[in-house]
């Protein structure tokens, strides 16, 4: 067999600081660790698309918890399990005793006992998620602390309040197959238009943070009302200071014009995202559907904060390329014939997310896992 380029270049001194690591978002991790993962996600995904079987982890359990609905990450996360001999187990968080009080804390405990990784899904309401996986995994440690079981649960984040970051991990990935190094490439994540519901801020909160520290020109744009936390756009700004730059402007137009990638989407109004910490706190489910009802009606006066095809002749060279964590609202947040050109870039972008994962696990958990990618490469 041929050698694997992006195995064979895998640097083993590079991986031995991810072993045991949790990712909670992209912000903590320095730049060389993330350019690792991704380095493993790239040898994973030459590995697969060969047909080589990568079981580095039999017969372990990947546990995962969604608090909220999902196609692409809970079949990645599934995905990249089975890919790695990993039992995957999915389950919804509302059928957890995590809805019956049980602290995060007492449900880390429990998993660091019985699974072998946790992934996490817990996006909905400002402040909690990102928290939650935190006491998860402060559970999940003391509890192997204290027992002497010197097992690694890493914990994944699949999308919090704060981060999405094999979201937003995948979209580097894909953005470096189009464009290579993202140093002053000019890019514009843009606030859409969406009738369905108030999505979380993450998505954005995570590519502004993550793009930043790549040397891009990063555009926001976005209507008043709409603004992401003060956290994100603190460390946006601090992380172009390295390099490219960030700014912040209430105009799609504005934010499109020369433009080389565009990524619109929606996300929820800033104050009623803040409401509905308080309405889930006291449990007010009539209240909550109220604050929904109004964040859709909000969104009712922006409709023109549509990605077209007027939008994307505004762009570098008329054909910016165009990216979706999706699901996309079709028809609201981009045009049919605007997605219909893209959709097998939106795919294989999606895509990405699952070799991120198992980079993430292997990482993780696999001592010596540039040796051990040789070795199956060469079989
Ligand atoms: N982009 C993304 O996270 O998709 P899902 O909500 O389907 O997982």
């Amino acid at each position: 067999m041929a050698a694997i380029d992006e195995v064979e270049q895998l640097d083993p001194a590079a991986l031995v600081g991810l072993h045991g690591r949790s990712l909670l978002t992209t912000q903590e991790w320095p730049v060389a660790d993330l350019d690792a993962v991704r380095a493993v996600a790239r040898a994973l995904a030459a590995l697969d698309r060969r047909g080589i079987r990568t079981p580095l982890l039999p017969h372990e359990l990947a546990w995962a918890v969604f608090f909220d609905k999902s196609t692409r990450t809970k079949s990645a996360w599934a995905g990249a399990a089975a890919r790695l001999g990993m039992h995957p187990e999915i389950v919804d968080g509302s059928t957890t005793q995590v809805s019956h009080g049980e602290t995060a804390v007492e449900t880390g405990a429990m998993l660091g006992m019985n699974a072998h990784a946790l992934g996490v899904r817990h996006d909905l309401i400002l402040g909690e998620g990102n928290t939650f996986m935190r006491d998860v995994k402060k559970g999940i440690d003391d509890y192997l602390d204290a027992t002497d079981d010197s097992r690694c649960v890493p914990i994944v984040n699949l999308q919090c309040d704060v981060d999405h970051p094999t979201q937003s991990m995948a979209d580097l990935l894909w953005l470096e197959d189009k464009l290579g190094d993202l140093a002053d490439r000019r890019i514009t994540i843009s606030w859409a238009y969406s009738p369905s519901y108030a999505k979380p801020l993450s998505v954005a909160q995570g590519l502004v943070t993550l793009l930043t520290r790549y040397g891009a020109h990063v555009t926001l744009a976005r209507p008043p009302g709409y603004e992401l936390s003060d956290a994100s756009m603190e460390a946006a700004t601090a992380n172009a200071a390295g390099g490219g730059s960030f700014r912040v402007v209430d105009d799609m137009d504005e934010a499109f014009r020369e433009a080389e990638v565009v990524y619109p989407k929606s996300w929820g109004a800033h104050d009623l995202m803040e409401e509905r910490v308080i309405a889930n706190a006291l449990g007010d489910s009539l209240g909550l559907k109220e604050i929904e009802r109004r964040a859709v009606e909000r969104n009712a006066d922006f409709t023109d904060w549509i990605c077209d095809e007027r939008r994307m002749a505004l762009t570098g060279g008329g054909d910016a390329l165009y990216m979706h964590c999706l699901p996309a609202d079709i028809g609201d947040e981009v045009t049919p014939g605007v997605m219909a050109a893209a959709t097998i870039d939106v795919a294989r972008e999606a895509q990405w997310k699952m070799y991120v994962i198992m980079a993430l696990l292997a990482t993780a958990k696999v001592p010596d896992l540039a040796a051990a990618l040789q070795a199956l490469a060469s079989e």
